[in-house]
């Protein structure tokens, strides 16, 4: 594994994971599902500050930069881009503002991140011009929103990888005390339990350490609350447990 922080000296048409380190076996998932769509696998670490709607998150995000090269290496990839700002956000870079699906659910909690998670993407994708980037579904509106500036680069979704215990694997859950991370289950134990909205929202309420911000049942592509008619439902998910802010979503067919 080669690891360069000049996009220049990375091989075009490749296979593409971004991330922003902190890697864990979600993120070796990604890498493994990425070998199958290219002999060239490049993946980027770069903790981005654009989407970072406060400085504190910024300042405790993870890094882990000496395990995170253990982890990328033995998941066989054949790049590691390590880019540094000036190159990411050049005088005159272009802004993307992620529109009305960026302003809700996280959108709305975290004002701008839709526009700085598009702009940094964006700007990745100019550089090296991906043929495939692939993508993990926790980060679900994320996702969506993705597709809809990835042009002529294929969007691939890899699967939420979780822990034993049902948690979604997270950069962030190593920010929970051994308390709170007992009590970050109740959110697998909503997702897959529940068959309503409503459901779900009471089998969050029993856990008093999760601070709810939202709880629904949607339509995927649309983000509206479900309806009856609705074909491919959404149970969503975030709140917070000691602070840390935690998302999850799983597909629930047309059960509501
Ligand atoms: O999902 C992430 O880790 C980030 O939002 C991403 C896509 C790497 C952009 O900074």
């Amino acid at each position: 594994m080669k690891v360069v922080t000049d996009a220049r000296d990375l091989p075009s048409a490749c296979a593409f994971v971004p991330t922003m380190g902190a890697l864990h076996a979600g993120h070796a998932s990604l890498f493994i599902l990425a070998k199958s769509y290219s002999n060239h696998v490049v993946a980027s670490i770069f903790v981005n500050p654009l989407q970072f709607e406060n400085k504190e998150d910024l300042a405790s995000y993870p890094r882990t930069p000496e395990i995170d090269i253990e982890i990328a290496a033995a998941s066989g990839i054949t790049h590691l881009w390590l880019p540094k700002q000036s190159e990411i956000y050049p005088h005159g870079y272009r802004k993307l503002v992620a529109g009305s699906i960026g302003d809700i659910y996280e959108g709305k909690s975290r004002v701008g991140h839709f526009d700085g998670v598009l702009t940094v993407v964006n700007r990745l994708f100019e550089l090296i011009e991906p043929k495939v980037a692939i993508f993990g579904e926790k980060d679900f509106q994320q996702l969506q929103l993705i597709k809809t500036i990835a042009g002529d680069i294929e969007i691939i979704t890899a699967p939420t990888v979780r822990e034993e215990d049902g948690l979604a694997m997270s950069s962030r859950n190593s920010r929970l005390s051994p308390e709170g991370r007992i009590a970050a289950q109740v959110i697998y134990r909503g997702l897959s339990q529940s068959k309503t909205e409503v459901e779900l929202r009471e089998i969050l309420a029993t856990e008093p350490a999760f601070t709810l911000d939202y709880a629904d049942y949607i339509d995927e592509k649309t983000f509206a609350h479900a309806q009856s008619d609705t074909r491919d439902i959404r149970a969503i998910v975030a709140g917070w447990i000691n602070g840390v802010r935690l998302i999850d979503n799983m597909p629930m067919g047309i059960r509501a």
